[in-house]
């Protein structure tokens, strides 16, 4: 397989050696979800501007994605910009989105040598016109990508996506193309900006804050968290491998019992050696 080089820097015979050992020590999880916080303290710790801590994010969401697709990781959803932090000052969201377009003119050509396709979910229409355009033709030049799906979660909030997802299964109610009784949890699921991806297996969130800021609301139902107080500028990938790793030793009960602990196999297992 063709070498991974979105970080221009060659990848050491370490870190290769602790992507195999992650690999063979269980599930890598199919897909990651990350709330990148704490730019703006990473900044003001280095006596800096906010935008530099925003400016040195955008390394790690290169080091991050890269070793996400060398793992194996299949869709990797980063919150780079929620519906709520429109609400900043104007002079920061401005300069977010100049970073945003600078970022994604610089990196279409890597992410087709990677084979990495970019998507995005929010209400883009809400972005200046020259950001939408950029994302469009970045979103249209990796469409075919398919080592790893990088889905950016901009101008999105959870409320919005689940609020535009009754709006649409209620238009289908209003002309009579639906039978309000047969909505369930599948269907809002499919109305979802989310529909064609699984739900996150791992939810990494960084800066140390313990709350989901309306990220994913619907999808994490069953995903693992993991939380560091690391800032997001200095989380690279040795503290993914952390995260995977802690992933790696929970118990994925769904609701249900873990196979060890299942009544009935062991009662059936104890049938079984009677018989
Ligand atoms: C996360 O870092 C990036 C965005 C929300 C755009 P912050 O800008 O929230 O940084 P802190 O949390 O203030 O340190
Ligand atoms: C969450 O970070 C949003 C993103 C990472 C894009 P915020 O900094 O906006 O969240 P709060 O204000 O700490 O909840
Ligand atoms: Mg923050």
């Amino acid at each position: 397989m063709k070498e991974l080089t979105l970080t221009k820097t060659k990848q050491t015979d370490k870190d290769k050696r602790h992507q195999e050992n992650l690999k063979s020590a269980g599930e890598i999880p199919v897909h990651i979800a990350i709330i990148m916080d704490g730019n703006g303290r990473w900044a003001k710790s280095k006596g800096s501007i906010r935008l530099h801590g925003h400016k040195v994010g955008v390394d790690s969401v290169r080091d991050i994605t890269e070793s996400c697709a060398q793992l194996g990781v299949k869709y990797l959803t980063l919150y780079a910009f929620s519906t709520e932090n429109w609400g900043r000052p104007s002079t920061e969201v401005r300069g977010l989105m100049k970073l945003l377009v600078s970022s994604l003119r610089k990196e279409v050509d890597n992410l087709n040598k990677n084979d990495i396709r970019l998507t995005t979910i929010g209400q883009m229409d809400r972005f200046p016109k020259d950001c939408q355009t950029e994302l469009q033709e970045a979103v249209e030049l990796t469409k075919d990508n398919e080592r790893l799906e990088l889905c950016l979660a901009l101008s999105y909030s959870g409320r919005w996506d689940i609020t535009e997802a009754v709006k649409k299964i209620a238009r289908h109610v209003n002309e009579g193309r639906l039978d309000p009784e047969l909505i369930n949890d599948q269907m809002i699921g499919d109305h979802l900006s989310t529909a064609d991806i699984p739900d996150p297996d791992l939810i990494i969130r960084t800066s140390g804050e313990y709350r989901i800021s309306n990220f994913l609301l619907w999808q994490l139902a069953y995903s693992e968290l993991y939380i560091t107080k690391t800032y997001w500028p200095d989380f690279r990938r040795d503290e993914l491998y952390e995260a995977i790793r802690s992933y790696q030793q929970r118990d994925r009960r769904f609701g249900k019992l873990s196979p060890q602990k299942d009544e009935n196999s062991i009662s059936s297992r104890l049938l079984n050696k009677k018989s």
